[in-house]
């Protein structure tokens, strides 16, 4: 094993997997798993398991696992090395200068500007917050409050203020960056005449913060017609600490409130503005996907703090392909997606301005869920109640072509139920319905190459059994020969056992992972979920020596199934006779 290697079995056995998860996820125990809802791919179920033994998380619905550095690689967004680092100082473990050199330099090299870029937003962000509390913020001061917003809201968004091209750009050299950076940071720009420029002079300023809480870009709003032209938004171009379809706006806020208690929905809305009334009127959970279609990523971000989101966009965005797309994406994230639907054309940030907090509620809980939603759709597109029955037969045809698609995605139940719906609506039969779905569903061939572990052979069982006390530590246990491994799984796990006999080493289960990262839940599971409290001991230790039986007449009979070919190939052979009777008495007396 390498430096490496060790650093990493330390950093693991000093971060135990529960303890570790546990402080992310609230971890419910059942028998010798702990059970959690699943934060990488958001359900209702808590399929997510953390099993202490072979300190390893798996997810049976996302299929998701690894060990302690891999969950905290996914669920801080970092790379392997990052995660390490994170592990080792929770344990006061310091990193080796071995692993440091192990990184990889460009990593090293990235890390360090990303710290940088870090470094110029946050200080931009502070330069901006006290501009608007200047004399020079006096017009933006005034905006905000021309628009209802109050001192909270203002200091908890911390709004800010560029007042003019250049001051921004001399301050951060002041502090010692230099103009690479802060371009790369994205804060300002080189103009035509070569001059580096903030970005978003003259515009009020919403800064936009990772989960973590860090500055990371910035949202700018025009404030006179004449900024107005080149934009009523304009916002930080993509950097490297800054991905618009990778972050929602005020994503950290809604974490804050999670850490305070459940959060039970998000609402997604369009606009930052939207966002800062619905803080104000006490929804403090409201994010912006900022004008684009909302993407995988952030669905997984908005999954992983609930299981429940509520989309909240302007008239003319809702209901278009694109929209409807990012919901199907939550929707697959394991959300529970509801659609709301503003009256009047107006924004969530107009909307409660003029019909209140209480109203807003009520358009929340008239939210459609997201097949009524798309049901709806077809209606608006549809003329299904035309009194020309030639039109009518035409849009009855591609309203019940267009709820196919909508049943197909729907798990069984949903989907019974909704096809019962569907069938009532347009009078097409529920079995029609049915058959159209069988149809679409052969389209798609799915593999079910999985084999289930009822259907294992005596001897692959026993050969589970054997590895599963073995890396359990059973006194009892151990084994002389490799067996027959009739999978790669096996095979891998046998190599371990030997290659730890041959170095005198215990093989551990803990290690497992380690060395079958990509094995399947069921081969897991045969090895893990083996029953070891004292009543079952004695049974267990009958148990091995049946299975080593079962394991070396297996072994036996491949030989002398071997055997008998040579023979019959060379049948005056006398030693290969005598082989082939000795192995066949080696059989008879295991019986
Ligand atoms: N947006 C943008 N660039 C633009 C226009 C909009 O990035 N030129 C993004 C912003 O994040 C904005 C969101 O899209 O908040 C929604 O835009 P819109 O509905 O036009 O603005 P409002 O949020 O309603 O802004 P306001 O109420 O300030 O007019
Ligand atoms: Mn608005």
């Amino acid at each position: 094993m390498n430096d490496l290697m060790d650093f990493v079995q330390q950093v693991k056995r000093a971060n135990d997997i529960v303890d570790v998860i546990g402080s992310y996820l609230e971890l419910r125990r059942s028998g010798t798993n702990f059970f959690a809802r699943c934060p990488f791919h958001g359900e209702k179920t808590g399929s997510f398991s953390v099993n202490r033994n072979m300190q390893i998380f798996k997810c049976f619905g996302c299929g998701e696992s690894g060990d302690v550095v891999k969950f905290v690689q996914m669920y801080e967004s970092v790379s392997f090395m990052e995660a390490l680092e994170i592990l080792a100082k929770r344990a006061n473990i310091p990193m080796p200068q071995t692993a440091r050199q192990a990184q990889d330099e460009q990593y090293t090299k990235r890390k360090q500007k990303k710290d940088i870029y870090m470094d110029i937003c946050r200080n931009t962000a502070n330069f901006y917050y006290k501009a608007y509390r200047s004399e020079f913020g006096t017009r933006a001061r005034k905006y905000m409050e021309g628009r209802g917003f109050d001192a909270d809201t203002i200091k908890k968004f911390a709004i800010g203020y560029s007042p003019d091209d250049t001051s921004l750009v001399a301050y951060l050299h002041k502090l010692g960056f230099v103009d690479e950076d802060i371009i790369k940071a994205g804060v300002a720009y080189q103009n035509r005449q070569g001059q580096v420029v903030d970005s978003l002079r003259g515009r009020l300023i919403i800064p936009i913060l990772n989960m973590q809480g860090k500055v990371i870009a910035f949202g700018g709003r025009a404030l006179d017609e004449r900024t107005a032209q080149f934009g009523k938004y304009k916002n930080t171009s993509e950097t490297p600490l800054f991905k618009k379809n990778d972050n929602l706006f005020a994503l950290n806020i809604a974490k804050e409130q999670k850490q305070q208690a459940a959060l039970p929905n998000i609402v997604v809305v369009e606009g930052y503005m939207d966002v800062l009334s619905m803080y104000q009127a006490g929804f403090k959970r409201a994010v912006a996907s900022m004008g684009t279609s909302l993407t995988e990523n952030q669905a997984k971000w908005i999954s992983r703090l609930t299981d429940t989101v509520y989309i909240c966009y302007d008239g003319d965005a809702a209901g278009q392909q694109a929209t409807v797309r990012g919901m199907d994406l939550l929707d697959q994230a394991g959300l529970d997606v509801k659609v709301m639907s503003v009256p009047e054309n107006l924004d969530p940030d107009e909307y409660i301005k003029k019909y209140g907090a209480e109203a807003f509620e009520g358009l929340i809980a008239k939210a459609l869920p997201l097949p009524d939603y798309k049901l709806h759709l077809l209606d608006n597109a549809f003329d299904i109640h035309s009194s020309n029955s030639a039109k009518r037969n035409e849009a009855l045809a591609k309203y019940v072509k267009g709820s196919i698609k909508m049943l197909k995605a729907l798990d069984d139940i949903r989907q019974n139920q909704y096809i019962t719906v569907v069938s009532a609506k347009t009078g097409y039969s529920e079995d029609y319905l049915r058959r159209k779905l069988l149809e679409e569903a052969t389209d798609t061939t799915e593999s079910t190459q999985e084999v289930a572990v009822d259907t294992l052979s005596p001897h692959t069982v026993a050969k589970y059994f054997v590895a599963s006390c073995i890396l359990h530590g059973e006194d009892y246990a151990r084994i002389s020969q490799k067996p027959i491994c009739d999978t790669l799984f096996l095979d891998k796990l046998y190599t371990y056992i030997f290659d730890c006999y041959n170095s005198n080493q215990q093989p551990a289960l803990d290690m497992l992972y380690t060395v079958c990262p990509d094995a399947s839940d069921k081969d897991y599971a045969q090895i893990v979920d083996v029953d070891f409290n004292k009543k079952r001991y004695e049974k267990n230790r009958a148990y091995f020596t049946e299975c080593l039986r079962l394991i070396k007449a297996e072994s036996l009979q491949a030989q002398r199934t071997k055997l008998l070919a040579e023979v019959k190939k060379d049948p005056s052979n006398m030693e290969l006779m005598q082989q082939l009777a000795e192995i066949t008495s080696q059989i008879n007396n295991l019986r």
